[in-house]
């Protein structure tokens, strides 16, 4: 899974998120660049026209559902099953909250971002914490600059056999 967090566990408005960090931006298109994503509707309809070799399969209950470019999966297991069939090594799970909650369970790694600052927001990622223990692969961590508002660091979480 991939998300950008604040310190209070805020990933967005509910409509978009509620920070502008282009470096932060430029690590999801980075890291994603080639790969299936898992995304819920509405954080899809949000990235409209974002999509360039990145491959999305959209989760909804919708059955009349179009994705032009991706793939349509009515859960998080049938989304997975989509990128196993294709030969994905990896599924990236982008989120909404609503994803990261379902698809939690699921996860191997954690790809995230931490933003120095509590931030007011609508949506939460989960507490993954609570959910397993996570060994830390990477941690990279920059200062605010001109571009980017508020200091960030760059993990990579594994979970730790039971
Ligand atoms: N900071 C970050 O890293 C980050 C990343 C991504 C998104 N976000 C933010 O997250 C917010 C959106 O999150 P959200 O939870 O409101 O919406 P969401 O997860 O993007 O989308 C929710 C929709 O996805 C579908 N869905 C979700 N789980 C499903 C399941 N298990 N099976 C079938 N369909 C499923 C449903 O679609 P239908 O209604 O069509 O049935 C549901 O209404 C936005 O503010 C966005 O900006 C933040």
């Amino acid at each position: 899974m991939i998300a950008a967090m604040a310190k209070n566990r805020v990933i967005g408005t509910g409509s978009g998120i509620p920070w502008d960090l282009p470096r932060d931006a430029y690590h999801f298109r980075t890291y994603t660049a080639g790969k299936f994503m898992l995304l819920g509707r509405k954080t899809f309809e949000e990235m409209e026209g974002w999509f360039t070799t990145q491959i999305p399969i959209v989760l909804t209950g919708k059955s009349d559902y179009k994705v032009e470019n991706g793939h349509v999966a009515d859960s998080v297991e049938s989304g997975r099953d989509i990128a196993k069939e294709q030969g994905a090594p990896e599924l990236v799970v982008s989120g909404g909250a609503s994803v990261y909650e379902a698809a939690l369970p699921l996860a191997d790694q954690l790809v995230l971002t931490f933003v120095e600052e509590e931030i007011p927001g609508e949506v939460q990622f989960p507490d993954y914490e609570a959910e397993a223990d996570w060994e830390t692969l990477s941690e990279l961590r920059l200062e605010a600059d001109d571009e980017n508002p508020y200091a960030m660091t760059f993990v990579i979480l594994e979970r730790c056999a039971q």
